[in-house]
């Protein structure tokens, strides 16, 4: 829940900025959900499972806004060196995520969701989820939500440089090679967001990324609230204006 004092930033700053100007793309880094726990003494399930919540949140705040896509960093290819435990709490909240109760609810407010990544390391039951959750909103047309798992985005490069090549064609150019990747239906995102002080890429969106603006806040995910996404908004804006 947003503090007394940051409800009335969030109202100043919704009437500072120009909402006909957000950007259409927006991709997050949801980082911290570990630290977040382990300092309040949880285990770092336990910081998953709020990260979760949020996520969802933002998910709800960014269709209200009107975004037009939202890519979630939800599994890197590094996170399987993670214990055991850990990696398999957090493909349950996956699967958890893709149930009945949500693909209703993403119908309901015309979401449609996808997931970028190469999806085949996961178990059969949980690839069917997956592509369950992807047919039934595949006909909505508000925001589109990407969850980026097993992903990284040199695999990602790799992969489509293979698919070009095995396809013979000589036409290869920016736009020609933006087919092969996964964000194949997606302009890239104009605004990056990483969260929990880490100021890096890690292999997020490689390609996609070279145009985009980056906004870091030291707020682990599980911390993060609409307050912060507008002053994300809002100092995308100011550097826009300044361009
Ligand atoms: C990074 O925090 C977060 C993750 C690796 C997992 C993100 C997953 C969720 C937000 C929930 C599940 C997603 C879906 C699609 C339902 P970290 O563990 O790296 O934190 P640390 O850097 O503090 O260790």
């Amino acid at each position: 829940m947003l503090s007394f004092t940051k409800e009335l930033k969030k109202r100043r700053l919704r009437h500072l900025i120009n909402w006909d100007a957000i950007p259409k793309h927006v991709a997050i880094m949801m980082d911290g959900n570990g630290r977040w726990a382990t300092r309040r003494g949880l285990p770092r399930t336990a910081g998953h499972f709020a990260g979760m919540k949020v996520m969802e949140d933002i998910i709800y705040v960014s269709h209200k806004l009107k975004l037009h896509y939202l890519t979630l960093y939800a599994f890197s290819t590094e996170n399987w060196k993670r214990p055991a435990v850990e990696v398999e709490y957090i493909i349950g909240l996956i699967n958890q995520f893709v149930t009945e109760i949500n693909i209703h609810r993403f119908n309901e407010n015309n979401i449609k969701v996808n997931f970028i990544g190469d999806i085949s390391r996961f178990s059969e039951d949980t690839q069917q989820l997956m592509r369950s959750v992807i047919d039934s909103t595949n006909g909505n047309t508000g925001l589109t939500v990407n969850f980026a798992v097993n992903y990284g985005g040199r695999a990602e490069i790799i992969h489509a440089t293979r698919a070009i090549v095995a396809k013979g064609t000589d036409n290869i150019t920016i736009e020609e090679f933006g087919k092969y990747l996964h964000t194949v239906d997606c302009p890239s995102p104009e605004l990056i967001i990483r969260t929990s002080g880490e100021k890096r890429l890690s292999g997020f969106l490689l390609w996609q990324a070279a145009q985009s603006e980056l906004w870091f806040t030291d707020e682990m995910w599980p911390s993060f609230n609409e307050y912060l996404y507008y002053q994300a908004f809002y100092e995308y804006q100011q550097r826009k204006n300044r361009a």
